[in-house]
């Protein structure tokens, strides 16, 4: 049955949100007070980039289901599903999260509600924020008990936010269990389309759903970090970190995925979410529960750290002078998002240290240079390459990962390559004479497979 359907937020999450929902068969309406933004994608362009989205995009605006539009009240007149989809980001100075932009959304609309509505929120939030969320918009609108609160977390990845929406591993829903309302029948309306596929469907109270959320992301970051901590071990002794992953994760118990060693994760979701948590956790009289978090964290920004000191060990103990040319900015391939990138941290902490950094990526070198105006920047591999006296790989874009030697060779000062997320073959690089660093990974006439293959 085709809903009449807000969003509220246009970034990542809200843009993806209501351009699938539109696709499914509902009626959509997107909802930011950023003009430019909207601007955008109503002449179907996506503000950042996001592989297939804009085809979705303009296809349902093209249909007209979709519309997008600044003014709650268009939006309180049309729809009577509403979708929080704003922004959490790191309080400035505290590890908490701030709510100031899912607060306003609910201030905003619920004295417009004037007949019954579910708002279903999206964004990650504290566990206890829904239930108060819920209070307000009870309390501030017109149609009182008639409006509920659900919470509907999301788990889209970038760069397959399209795929993730439309096709989820499963869909979580939290209602208050002393009001339970319509929310749930509502949620089935709205993903009939996706629940005839046997999507598993968990319905919850609002505190779990919204733990669901935290947990899977400070499982993510914690699984990243454990690898990254054995690839320091295996750096201590000359072992193999990525061989060590492959082992142990033919136990189906552990599993390989999310376990590649390397300059850690970033992003606009896994660092300040796993604050967030603790943060909330401490607020809770429940901190010991999630100390070990802060070594996750910790294992992450060391990882960070350590490859500004291979990079400097590399140039002989100074970077002084130095050029280097780093292939990759943005926090994962597929993306053009350079919140919190470990690649541009690196890039930043060396050109501090006296070093001339040159960055190239694919598709988010116009964002970079927003947070980095003072790096250099190139507009392809070679380019970034010419005259390095060391090569950093730090996002594996698939440009990268398939690149030979023969590429940039012409091009350095130095055939030394640094590689910060294992993406490239070591035995490719050596034998065409490159001196090659991984994380984790043992350095040339050390690693096992070339001496057991040559003994
Ligand atoms: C993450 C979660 O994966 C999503 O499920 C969640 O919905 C989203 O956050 C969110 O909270 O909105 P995303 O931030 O798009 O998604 O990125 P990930 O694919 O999780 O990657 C995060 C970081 O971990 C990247 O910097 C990536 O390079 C790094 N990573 C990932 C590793 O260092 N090693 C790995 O093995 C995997």
């Amino acid at each position: 049955m085709s809903k009449n359907i807000a969003v509220f937020g246009t970034g990542y999450l809200g843009a993806t949100h209501a351009a699938c929902m539109a696709e499914l068969g509902h009626e959509v309406i997107g909802v930011d007070i950023d003009k430019a933004k909207l601007a955008k994608l109503e002449a179907g362009e996506v503000p950042f980039f996001e592989p297939g989205l804009e085809e979705v995009l303009r296809r349902n605006i093209s249909a007209g289901r979709l519309q997008f539009s600044d003014s709650y009240e268009e939006a309180a007149r049309f729809a009577d599903v509403h979708f929080i989809g704003v922004g959490t980001p790191q309080k400035t100075g505290e590890f908490a999260a701030d709510l100031t932009y899912v607060n306003a959304v609910v201030e905003t609309l619920a004295p417009m509600l004037n007949r019954p509505a579910v708002i279903f929120g999206k964004s990650t939030v504290p566990v206890g924020t829904a239930q108060r969320l819920g209070d307000r918009a009870r309390e501030l609108s017109p149609a009182g008990e008639a409006v509920e609160v659900a919470w509907n977390p999301e788990f889209l990845r970038e760069g397959f936010a399209v795929q993730d929406t439309l096709h989820p591993d499963r869909l979580v829903l939290g209602i208050d269990r002393e009001r339970p309302g319509r929310a749930e029948e509502v949620a089935r309306q709205v993903y009939s389309a996706i629940l005839e596929k046997d999507v598993p469907f968990i319905v919850t109270d609002l505190a779990t759903s919204e733990l669901v959320k935290t947990a899977a992301n400070s499982f993510l970051a914690t699984k990243i970090s454990f690898i990254n901590a054995m690839a320091e071990v295996c750096d201590a002794v000359n072992a193999d970190v990525t061989v060590l992953a492959d082992a142990i994760g033919h136990d189906a118990r552990i599993g390989r995925r999310f376990m590649n060693a390397g300059i850690g994760f970033g992003g606009g979701c896994l660092p300040k979410d796993i604050r967030a948590f603790m943060a909330r956790a401490g607020e809770l009289g429940a901190d010991q529960a999630l100390t070990f978090l802060r070594e996750v964290d910790n294992i992450n920004m060391r990882r960070r750290l350590r490859m500004v000191e291979v990079t400097r060990d590399v140039m002989g103990g100074s970077l002084l002078g130095a050029r280097v040319a780093v292939l990759g900015a943005a926090f994962k391939p597929e993306s053009d998002d350079v919140r919190d990138s470990p690649a541009l941290n690196i890039a930043g902490q060396i050109q501090l240290q006296g070093a001339s950094v040159t960055v190239y990526d694919p598709k988010a070198i116009k964002n970079s240079r927003t947070q980095f105006p003072t790096l250099n920047y190139a507009s392809n591999s070679i380019d970034a390459c010419r005259g390095a006296d060391v090569v950093l790989v730090l996002t594996e874009w698939p440009e990268f990962s398939n690149m030979v030697p023969e590429e940039i060779e012409p091009h350095v000062r130095n055939r030394v390559i640094i590689d910060g997320r294992n993406c490239l073959d070591p035995t490719q690089w050596e034998s065409s004479g490159w001196e090659y660093h991984g994380v984790g990974v043992p350095t040339l006439g050390r690693r096992t497979d070339v001496d057991v293959r040559t003994q």
